[in-house]
């Protein structure tokens, strides 16, 4: 698994969850990994499995709303091999701050999850495309959420963000395609990461009916996501621009549709065993 020697590639939030797996992934494809977090500790142990992995990793730690740390995380980038970066993973998102309904939220909760799922995406997109521009060649690589493309109760504004990550992907993609620049993105759907826990997300429930809401029968692990990334990011997706490939399992092609606990057929009646 080779697909990006000597390449450069720059992941946030890049030290735990689905960005863990797609750091330690794309280090194991050959790439030298430029990874931003914002828990120190978490970094510094991706970057202890990276080199012993035998991959190269540079951090640069810090929370990716700050501008002053793009400008870092730029600089640690171009400093690695002569300016070059053929890989940007925006990866840092997050549905918290969540509230009981669009009408008990905040303004103040807006602008957070404003700077969390849409403003740094632009803001390091802005900071890196001019050395990939450089050397016409270079792959983006968002992280939205299935929830871009479906209604969530709870989280409306965290919706429309990353359907703004998925607008931004596409006509960015346009707009790059002439530099030699593809830009895509991925949307996950039920991720076992420190966001959303495996034993949060059944809450008690028996294991076992996980097959009655995703299709494959089981929640993600990071490297379900970092693989498709991989992918995006490496040469077999040299055709591939402007789109958003979901990661969930099935979940969004199902819909409302949930496999029965009785192992009867389906159902998309609510409440329904
Ligand atoms: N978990 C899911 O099921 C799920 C579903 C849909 C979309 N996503 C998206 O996937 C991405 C990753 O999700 P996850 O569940 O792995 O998240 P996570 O919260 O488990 O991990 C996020 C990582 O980013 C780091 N981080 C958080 N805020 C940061 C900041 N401001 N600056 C720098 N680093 C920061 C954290 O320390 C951690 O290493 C997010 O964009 C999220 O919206 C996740």
């Amino acid at each position: 698994m080779t697909r990006l020697e000597g390449q450069v590639a720059v992941v946030t939030g890049g030290a735990l969850g689905i960005g863990g797996g797609i750091s330690r992934r794309l280090a194991l494809a050959g790439a030298h990994v430029v990874l931003n977090d914002v828990d120190e500790r978490a970094a510094r142990e991706a970057r202890h499995d990276i080199s012993e992995q035998g991959g190269g990793c540079t951090v640069v730690v810090g929370d990716i709303r700050d501008p002053e740390v793009v400008a870092r995380l730029r600089d640690a980038a171009l400093a690695v091999a002569d300016g070059r970066v053929d890989v940007l993973v925006n990866n840092v998102g997050d549905f918290r701050p969540a509230a009981r309904s669009f009408l008990h939220s905040t303004e103040e909760q807006w602008q957070q999850l404003y700077e969390l799922n849409l403003l740094h995406v632009f803001r390091v997109c802005h900071a890196l495309l001019p050395a990939m521009v450089a050397r016409r060649s270079g792959a983006v690589v968002n992280n939205a959420t299935v929830e871009a493309f479906r209604g969530i109760p709870y989280a409306a504004p965290y919706a429309a963000f990353n359907a703004g990550v998925v607008a931004f992907t596409r006509s960015l993609a346009v707009d790059v395609a002439r530099h030699g620049v593809r830009v895509n993105a991925i949307a996950p759907d039920l991720a076992d990461t420190p966001q959303t826990p495996a034993e949060l997300m059944l809450r008690g429930r028996d294991p076992e009916l996980v097959r009655t809401w995703v299709p494959a029968g089981r929640f993600g692990r990071p490297d379900d996501y970092a693989a498709v990334v991989e992918f995006l990011a490496s040469d077999d997706a040299r055709f591939v621009t402007g789109h958003t490939i979901p990661v969930d399992g099935g979940t969004l092609a199902a819909s409302g549709w949930y496999a029965r606990a009785d192992r009867k057929g389906w159902t998309n009646l609510p409440n329904e065993a």
